[in-house]
């Protein structure tokens, strides 16, 4: 950086530079962020996740200004106001629902090529801890969010949530009446949840996001191939002007050009759901406004909870619960579980390979059978597949310890 300069013009890059650091600022985040040459349009998921959360803050910021965070008006402010008296409302709504879905399948995607690359291993584990924390902060999220229109669905599915804090029991006890603020959902409960979701947990998620950033700074991004990539060598010869020699490129502007078009093309799908299938993100039942006296025929989360639901299901309500509390928590200790020394991708590592496959399938079944009813052979189904879930959570560390060493 040059000198300190008293007479440089205000607002000039040295007037700027003397005051903020932007040239250094812009080297560490932008121009020498450096990025391997050898990965796929994979690595986009995080800048597009990072995306969708501005689409969902911008679009919220517009409902909250017709919301009304009342038992009586909250179902026909959103229903009614919103979607019809306020112009451009539906498609603020309908962006904010289907963002709302599609962040999940985009997060699913983002972990499972974590899973699928290692690359939550050897320095990359508080990239990981800190993503499974963003999973978690973005759960609570989306289910304080699915509260806010005050419809059937949000009100059995708050009613059966709060319930799981009195072990099952559908009395509500001491704990679960001081979630609720009341002792069934009403006004305290739409309120506390209606704070959450606008306030405490976007300011928590945006904290989070910048320590997820953080982690990434020193390990770097991993790669196709899991190569171990002296990143300050790689960075000196592209500098050098060596650039087909160096293994890396620099974030911006080479690696956000391929990062923008892979977002380009997430964002037509996503406003073509927006226009054309916003349903998608939409439950019927939840245009029913709220009843404490009608309990639905099926109460079932949102898609993406799924296979968590399925996990408690089968089970008989204890075990079902302590069931379900382990399949929220296992994700954060699989650098630990994971015993092998390879960071590779799984197609290369054995055992891993199937375990992946399996437990890939295994979700997605629980899925599908957390949206069909609890019965028959539904229900022998999602009991062998919450089964299968530990026990591949069980056997991971065996298979990964006696892994045999790739050679480079
Ligand atoms: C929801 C908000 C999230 C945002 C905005 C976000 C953003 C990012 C970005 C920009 C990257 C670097 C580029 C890339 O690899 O895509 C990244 C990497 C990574 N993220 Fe996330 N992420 C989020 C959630 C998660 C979750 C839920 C996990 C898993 C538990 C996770 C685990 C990782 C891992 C392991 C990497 C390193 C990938 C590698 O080294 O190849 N992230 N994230």
């Amino acid at each position: 950086m040059a000198k300190f300069d008293a007479n440089a013009k205000p607002f000039s890059k040295q007037w700027l530079d003397d005051r903020l650091a932007i040239t250094t600022v812009m080297k560490v985040l932008n121009t020498e962020y450096w990025i391997p040459k050898n990965i796929n349009f994979l690595w986009a998921m995080g800048m597009i996740l990072a995306a969708t959360f501005g689409v969902l803050v911008i679009s919220g910021i517009f409902l909250l200004m017709y919301y009304v965070p009342t038992v009586e008006g909250a179902f026909d402010s959103v229903n009614y106001t919103i979607m019809t008296e306020v112009g451009y409302g539906w498609l603020w709504r309908h962006m904010h629902g289907i963002g709302a879905s599609l962040v999940f399948l985009i997060i699913y995607i983002h972990m499972f090529t974590g899973i699928y690359y290692g690359s939550y291993k050897r320095g990359r584990e508080m990239i990981w801890i800190s993503g499974m924390l963003l999973f978690v902060l973005f759960s609570a999220e989306a289910f304080s969010g699915y509260m806010l229109p005050w419809g059937q669905m949000s009100y059995w599915a708050g009613m059966v949530i709060t319930n799981l804090f009195a072990g099952g029991s559908l009395e509500a006890t001491g704990l679960v009446e001081w979630i609720r603020g009341d002792y069934v959902p009403d006004q305290a409960f739409l309120g506390r949840f209606f704070m959450l979701h606008v306030f405490l947990l976007p300011l928590i998620i945006i904290g989070a996001i910048v320590f997820h950033f953080a982690t990434l700074r020193i390990p770097h991004v991993n790669n196709q191939d899991g190569e171990e990539i002296d990143f300050d060598e790689a960075a000196a010869l592209w500098k050098a002007g060596m650039k087909k020699e160096s293994k890396v490129i620099p974030f911006s502007p080479v690696f956000l050009s391929k990062d923008v078009f892979v977002m380009g093309v997430y964002f037509i799908l996503f406003f073509y759901l927006v226009f054309f299938h916003f349903n998608f993100a939409m439950d019927p039942v939840n245009f029913d406004p709220a009843d404490g006296l009608k309990t639905p025929a099926h109460i079932y989360p949102e898609w993406y909870f799924l296979w968590s639901y399925e996990i408690l299901r089968p089970f008989p309500t204890d075990l079902g619960l302590i069931a379900f509390a382990i399949a929220q928590v296992i994700f954060f200790a699989l650098p630990f579980l994971d015993r092998s020394p390879n960071v590779a991708p799984a197609s290369r590592r054995g055992l891993f390979n199937i375990w992946f496959w399996t437990l890939l399938v295994d979700i997605i079944i629980l899925t599908v059978m957390g949206k069909l009813p609890p019965e028959g052979i539904w229900n022998v189904i999602g009991f062998i597949s919450a089964v299968l879930f530990f026990v591949l959570w069980l056997a991971l560390p065996f298979i990964t310890m006696f892994e045999k060493k790739i050679k480079e």
